[in-house]
């Protein structure tokens, strides 16, 4: 691995907002900012055109540095201009300082860049550039694309072409001819004041259509206060975006266009809506996350009916095998799913990190299923363990719920979620709308394969309607572990134990605890426990134990209760998640959780809530930033 290719190992955001219009731009692309502030959150700028001047500002740290700093400017043209691009940084490539935030400018201040991937020919780039005597003023890749693009449009002058949009779009064409990598880019020029260009290479790129105005973005939370139109820009796409028009082409300049689309959901959708986090809002907002992404799901012949599908039944009766690749929580989503669907299909079905997959040369076939689940339908791992699969001729279909990103794009068939906006880093409805779609895949493929009738279909699909109001109850029954939060705030270490599907459970309960309250936690296997992780207990360890429903297999459950007893009979602290009316648990629980009754396969829906409040309050006890855990951004668009 060269050095160059070394910075596509690391994660990268970012959120990009661009407007262009008659309003003044800066506070306009400030909102969309604020809105996308979960992309990244170290460091933030704008660049304004005012007349004759790019005017910007940027300051390392969260938005409220940069508004500071704008709010000293309010007489100049900084605020008034009305064509603006702005940047929210989560930083790999030079650290997260004021000179390495964007936007970055040409080195006549002319161009104003900003940039969401990596340029993975940066360095060749860079020492090509500082030959011609241009010296840089950051560590970022971003600034070569701002000398890049500010050299294609002196050559264009000079060659006699016209002062204007077209031009620059052209530049822009130029300029991405030369880079390698994940880029979205937005540009302004001076000399072009009423136009933003962008380019989209493997990171995502939205166009809000307004009246006399337009808007870019990562993704339509930015600008849906002003519209609710918008269009998905393609792969390997220029777009140029003036007060009255959008013209979109390829890279060589062909006339193209990107997937239209109205956002059905308004902007309070996006807002915390009088929670103190949005991990709260968006936890309390679960029962209707689930209910919607049933809604109008069975036919009325009893067929389920997934979103788009380009897979024939009978390119899903030749399936023999299935793989579910994801990563964090969707990847336990897709554990979970495999007890379902292999239940249900018998088919053989897989669970691979989405990172690991195609590292070890998966066997994969036109038969084969991959099933890729995401929230953002951006992260970088899982899409190109999609890649691998489709070059494998395998089928594939996605699992995820923002409308119109590259996964689903990718994919021969989707299922969304239909969630609503997930804002908080740590994922909460997107998960439990994941096994929903999961299960529903699973009833899919198990009914046109002929394996379960239609009306055994309509029984589960009866049982998740029912969820929604069970999860209302247990919502509202949650003081408990509130107060336990509190109480174990100060703990070292939380294990969790689960057995079949609520070993999974376990994982999600630790990974909760580990991203928000940066404390030690691991999930096991209960069975796995005697074979090392038992040496861990020690007087007072907290154990979170999720036990299965009596009325599943009761041998199962019976043999996560005797995992308790081993547990506490070493000192354990046990906290006990168990159904409603699972009595013989009682003697065991140091802490008891109640849940409501769910068929066996059903039950993370219900088992996991618990575990997502526990880790939330227990951040929030613990004073750290619930909604923006250090280190980590919402979506990770890069290997
Ligand atoms: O957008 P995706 O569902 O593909 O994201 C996958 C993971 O990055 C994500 O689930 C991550 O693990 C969450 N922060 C966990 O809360």
């Amino acid at each position: 691995m060269t050095y160059e290719r070394s910075w596509a190992t690391l994660p990268r955001m970012c959120g990009i907002v661009g407007y262009v219009g008659k309003r003044p731009a800066l506070s306009i692309v400030l909102d969309g900012l604020r809105r996308l502030e979960y992309r990244g959150y170290d460091s933030a700028g704008v660049a304004v055109i005012d007349r004759d001047e790019v005017l910007t500002e940027k300051r390392a740290g969260k938005l409220a540095n940069l508004e500071k700093a704008l709010a000293d400017r309010v007489d100049d043209g900084i605020a008034v201009g009305s064509t603006a691009i702005g940047h929210t940084r989560w930083a790999t490539h030079g650290g997260p300082t004021d000179r390495n935030a964007h936007p970055h400018a040409s080195g006549d201040g002319r161009i104003a860049v900003i940039h969401n991937g990596i340029i993975e020919n940066f360095s060749r780039l860079r020492a090509e550039i500082e030959a011609t005597g241009v010296e840089f003023t950051s560590d970022t890749d971003t600034e070569c694309a701002a000398h890049l693009l500010a050299a294609e449009m002196r050559a264009l002058r000079e060659s006699g072409s016209p002062e204007g949009p077209q031009t620059l779009a052209e530049g822009m064409r130029r300029a991405v001819s030369r880079l390698e990598g994940a880029f979205t880019l937005l540009a302004v020029d001076v000399q072009t004041p009423d136009a933003v260009v962008a380019a989209r290479r493997n990171s995502p790129l939205v166009v809000g259509r307004g009246a006399g105005e337009n808007f870019l973005a990562s993704d339509v939370s930015a600008f849906i206060e002003h519209t609710r139109e918008a269009i998905e820009l393609g792969q390997d796409q220029v777009v140029l975006i003036t007060p009255g028009g959008i013209e979109i082409t390829d890279f060589a300049g062909a006339p193209a266009a990107g997937k239209e689309f109205h956002i059905d959901w308004d902007a309070s959708a996006a807002e915390k809506g009088g929670y103190d986090y949005f991990m709260l809002k968006e936890i309390a907002e679960q029962p209707q996350a689930i209910a919607d992404t049933l809604l109008g799901r069975l036919s009325e012949r009893g067929d389920i009916v997934l979103d788009e599908v380009r897979l024939t039944d009978q390119d899903l009766r030749d399936v023999d095998k299935v793989f579910i690749v994801a990563c964090g929580t969707a990847y336990h989503a897709g554990m979970v799913a495999k007890y379902a669907i292999e239940h249900w299909t018998r088919i053989p079905c897989e669970v691979e990190l989405a990172s690991e997959f195609r590292y070890r040369d998966p066997v994969l076939d036109r038969s084969t299923l991959v099933v890729a689940v995401s929230q953002s339908g951006e992260t970088m791992d899982t899409l190109m363990a999609l890649r691998h699969a489709k070059q494998q001729k395998a089928r594939v279909l996605a699992i995820c719920n923002t409308n119109g990103s590259t996964i689903p794009r990718e994919s021969d068939a989707v299922l969304y979620t239909h969630g609503g906006p997930e804002i908080a880093v740590a994922s909460t409805k997107a998960f439990l709308t994941q096994l929903v779609a999961c299960y529903l895949i699973g009833l899919h493929l198990a009914q046109v394969r002929g394996v379960m009738y239609a009306d055994e279909v309509a029984a589960v699909v009866s049982r998740l309607r029912r969820t929604p109001d069970a999860l209302r109850e247990l919502l509202g029954k949650m003081e408990d572990v509130r107060a336990l939060a509190r109480d174990l705030k100060s703990s070292s270490t939380v294990l969790f134990i689960g057995r079949h599907v609520g070993y999974p459970v376990a994982l999600e309960g630790a990974l909760k605890l580990k991203e928000l309250a940066y404390m030690h936690a691991e999930g096991f296997a209960a069975g796995e426990l005697k074979h090392g992780p038992i040496a861990l207990i020690d007087k007072g360890t907290p154990v979170v134990c999720v036990v299965p429903s009596p009325a599943g297999r009761g041998v199962m459950r019976d043999k996560v209760v005797s995992n308790i007893q081993e547990v506490r009979a070493r000192g354990a602290r046990t906290i006990v998640i168990a159904e409603q009316g699972d009595d013989g648990v009682v003697a065991y629980a140091d802490h008891l959780i109640e849940v409501p009754r769910t068929p066996t396969l059903l039950a993370p829906l219900m088992t996991t809530v618990p575990l997502q409040i526990l880790a939330c309050e227990i951040a929030a006890a613990r004073g750290h930033d619930v909604d923006q855990p250090r280190n980590l951004a919402k979506s990770v668009t890069v290997e």
